[in-house]
């Protein structure tokens, strides 16, 4: 049967390596805080390069023997990793809600959304083809088979505590890969809960290694992965300028990368859209986690037609969002991240009003709550030159910007270098053919808000990164592609 745990015997504070909990090589912690209240939920291995380097060299002593295990032996693991998360989602989503914030049925959701990228690629396991290629020459028989990459190295945010780190690492394990992971220092907690299931479960000793590390350490931590030419791969969610030095620094031992960068979502609403339909959509995306999501739309272009009636529509349904901390069953936004995230919310809002912009609604910190929460936010007049239109603000404000035409539109949502998630609504199929082609970026909704799936291809282009997560691709970026050449056959 598949052991339900309360929360607290779901916080591990240590490091996770080679199938054991061990404190630091330099025994130093650093505190994990509730963002709500600033109070202390645990403290956690505090790493340097050397427990980097320790994980390393677990995952690769597990290597040779997981890459040979049957696939549908890993395809098992992973399936009871799966009914673990399941089984104990309450706990983990509490657990997502105290050190991250969102609210617990966020918190639940986010565990199930993770549980589901782990089903998948157990599924996935099971189907790693190769091709016998036609036969070019007499006595020649050449095939392609694809092989587990190696050593994996999962680096991963605070905003999905869960889902971002199980959509990485069930991917490897399915593949045959081992794994060297480090959590955001904002979020270790979940996890580290994870991999204690994931032990559970029955991933093998040092085939899945994690170590947590404070903002001073991760960089030491993750060079030694970037320099040590065992790890063959990096798998990172998060910042762009992060994401440009990791694929700088991984250069000199020419690692595979998937990174999923920064956004700067455009959402278009023509005038020939159901704007009742585009403003639910605008609430699903843009305050899912408050706004601190990386496929969050950070730029509403409305057309002149439905300026006026979107803006009043979508003012109502944000004045009403309940703003609480996660502990809260009606809380539908909670506090944001940390002192850092709030300030940059901020500052977006006040450099847009003191450039014209009209605060519609919200337009300010929320003190009675506590120092990072920030009012759900509606902005009229925004314009290309506020730091909002340039810069992910990854919090819950949405801008308008006015247009007139389709072209005007287009320009200006790829008039960014970043190239995530996008979306548009309107309802001519001929407009809808145009402008999903148009669109820079990895991914389009069209008249639809959520997009999330473990069976789409999730991932950017231009300097939101490049690979993708989830769905038969998801599997690609954690494989080798083999030639085989037979010669001597007749
Ligand atoms: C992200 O913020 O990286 C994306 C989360 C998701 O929608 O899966």
């Amino acid at each position: 049967m598949t052991k339900r745990y309360e929360l607290n015997e779901l916080i591990r504070s240590d490091n996770f390596i080679d199938g054991k909990w061990v404190v630091s090589a330099g025994g130093k912690r650093f505190d994990v805080t509730d963002p709500a209240t600033g109070k202390v939920i645990a403290q956690v291995a505090d790493s340097h390069a050397a427990d980097a380097r320790a994980a390393t060299d677990a995952a690769a002593r597990a290597f040779p023997a997981w890459r040979d295990t049957l696939p549908k032996d890993r395809a098992a693991v992973l399936h009871r990793w799966h009914a673990l998360m399941v089984e104990n989602a309450d706990a983990l989503g509490r657990l997502i809600s105290l050190e991250q914030g969102k609210p617990f049925a966020e918190g639940r959701g986010e565990v199930m959304y993770g549980a589901s990228y782990v089903a998948w690629f157990a599924d996935e396991a099971t189907r790693i083809y190769g091709d016998i290629i036609p036969q070019q020459q007499r006595g020649k028989r050449m095939s392609a088979i694809k092989e587990p990459i190696g050593i994996v190295a999962a680096i991963t945010p605070w905003n999905f505590p869960l889902a971002m780190i199980a959509r990485k690492i069930a991917p490897a394990l399915a593949a045959g890969c081992t794994v060297v992971g480090k959590p955001a220092e904002d979020t270790p907690l979940t996890a580290l809960a994870l991999v204690m299931l994931a032990h559970e479960a029955g991933v093998p000793a040092g085939v899945l290694n994690l170590i947590s590390a404070s903002r001073d350490n991760a960089v030491p931590a993750v060079a030694d992965w970037l320099a040590d030419s065992r790890v063959r791969k990096i798998t990172f969610t998060g910042s762009t300028p992060v994401g440009k030095y990791l694929a700088r620094e991984s250069a000199g031992t020419l690692k595979k990368l998937s990174l999923e960068l920064g956004g700067n979502a455009p959402f278009i609403v023509f005038d020939d859209a159901d704007v009742d339909a585009a403003v639910t959509g605008l609430l699903a995306a843009k305050f899912r986690n408050g706004g601190q999501t990386c496929v969050c739309p950070n730029r509403v272009y409305v057309q002149s037609g439905v300026y006026e009636r979107f803006a009043d529509l979508l003012t109502t349904r944000v004045a009403a969002l309940k703003v609480a901390p996660a502990t809260d069953p009606a809380a539908q936004i909670g506090p944001m991240i940390n002192a850092r995230a709030i300030d940059k919310i901020a500052r977006h809002v006040d450099d847009a009003v003191s450039r014209g912009a009209r605060v519609l609604t919200g337009g300010k910190r929320l003190p009675e709550l506590g120092p990072t929460y920030y009012a759900p936010t509606v902005l009229a007049d925004a314009t290309p030159e506020m730091q909002l239109s340039c810069e992910e603000t990854f919090g819950p404000v949405v801008p308008l910007f006015r247009f007139d035409d389709e072209a005007q539109a287009i320009h200006a949502a790829n008039d960014t270098p970043f190239g995530l998630a996008s979306y548009f609504y309107s309802q001519d199929v001929r407009r809808i053919d145009r402008v999903a082609r148009q669109l820079e970026a990895g991914i389009v909704g069209i008249n639809e808000g959520a997009l999330a799936s473990e069976a789409a291809p999730f991932g950017g282009v231009k300097e939101s990164g490049y690979g993708r997560e989830g769905s038969k691709y998801g599997l690609d970026d954690y494989l080798s592609i083999k030639y085989l050449c037979q010669g001597g056959l007749e």
